[in-house]
């Protein structure tokens, strides 16, 4: 997955844009996304993505915090 991938086609919200939401402004959830972006505040089909990413990044960072 690039840094450019287009998470959200409704609002056309970057990967990367979701990943700056979780780092910088402490997105824990689908609703701060939407609430910070709006991707997923459209047709919603990008949610579960969406999920899968905080998750992710969210895991990442605390990897980081402990090494
Ligand atoms: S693709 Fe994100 S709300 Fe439609």
């Amino acid at each position: 997955m690039s840094q450019s991938e287009m998470i959200c086609r409704c609002f056309r919200v970057s990967r990367a844009t979701v990943e700056q939401a979780v780092d910088v402004l402490g997105a824990e959830n689908v609703k701060d996304i939407v609430r910070i972006t709006e991707a997923g505040s459209g047709c919603m089909c990008c949610r579960c993505k969406i999920q899968e990413l905080i998750e992710q990044r969210r895991a990442q960072n605390i990897e980081l915090e402990l090494a």
